[in-house]
């Protein structure tokens, strides 16, 4: 899995459905991540892992400026669509574990659930850390563990139906982060200050098991999963929801919580 996530075309692949479905999923995390920056119309801001555009989209009408950088082209495309007319917002196709900015130009820089798929998640810090300014804010997010997040405990179920788990196989290696203590650690490891880390129960509505299964063609996983099974796909796929039809029927209001870390560069 560590490839496929590290492969900018696997997130090429799940643009257009991330776009449709998951960003309305992580947008309470850049909305709440805005709200505590609290910047000024004379901002320059960075979105590093932006994708979509989730947190660009949402602080361009507020700030001077927005680059938004993310690896995968196909992610840069679908965020330029929806900042057509928006003069503040540059998007690049880049690496963010070494970015193409000089040291101290922005106010503030965001990585909304991108920093932990990066193969050096402290050293993707360490970058964002270099292009603030000194005193400059930075905020970054992550999952808690799928055991205490139902959301993602029913993705588990429809993810274990899809591809049961090999007994013989080694345990998958967890996040590199899903703790608050692992997400302050980061930051202070990179160099950041004033160190906080927030839980947001981010509830989140679901209409129905279709609309559930629908909205996780998004996912990398779903994606490679069913890339590999080729032909049985639509068998395995009638299993899922045969199990996520009753389960979620009527809909259900599934949390779905996250932490949200922000650190200061020291002056
Ligand atoms: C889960 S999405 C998050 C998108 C958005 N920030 C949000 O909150 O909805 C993760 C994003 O990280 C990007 N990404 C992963 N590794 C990256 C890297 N090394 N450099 C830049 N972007 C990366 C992916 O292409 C994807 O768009």
């Amino acid at each position: 899995m560590k490839e496929v996530i590290e492969n900018p075309a696997s997130w090429d692949a799940v643009a257009v459905a991330y776009d449709s479905g998951a960003r309305a999923r992580t947008e309470p995390f850049s909305t709440a991540a805005i709200a505590w920056a609290g910047l000024g119309p004379d901002a320059d801001v960075l979105d590093v892992a932006c994708g979509p555009g989730t947190t660009t989209l949402l602080i361009a009408p507020h700030v001077r400026s927005v680059h938004a950088v993310d690896f995968s082209p196909g992610m840069i495309e679908v965020l330029q669509a929806h900042a057509r007319g928006a003069a503040n917002i540059t998007a690049t196709i880049g690496d963010g574990q070494a970015l193409a900015f000089t040291a101290n130009r922005f106010a503030a820089a965001f990585s909304m659930f991108g920093l932990v798929f990066f193969p050096d998640p402290v050293a993707g810090l360490r970058e964002l850390l270099r292009v603030v300014r000194p005193g400059g804010q930075v905020f970054i997010s992550c999952w808690v563990p799928f055991a205490q997040s139902p959301m993602m405990q029913v993705f588990g179920e429809a993810m274990r139906i899809a591809n049961p788990p090999d007994p013989d196989a080694p345990p998958r290696p967890p996040p590199a982060w899903d703790t608050a203590e692992q997400l302050s650690g980061g930051l202070r490891e990179a160099g950041f200050v004033d160190v906080e880390v927030r839980k947001l129960a981010n509830e989140q509505s679901v209409r129905d098991g279709d609309h559930f299964w629908a909205e996780a063609s998004g996912n990398i996983a779903v994606a490679h999963l069913r890339q590999r099974k080729g032909e049985a796909w639509p068998a395995i796929e009638a299993k899922v929801l045969a199990h996520l039809r009753p389960r979620l029927h009527g809909g259900a209001t599934l949390a779905m919580p996250g932490l949200l870390g922000r650190g200061v560069k020291p002056q």
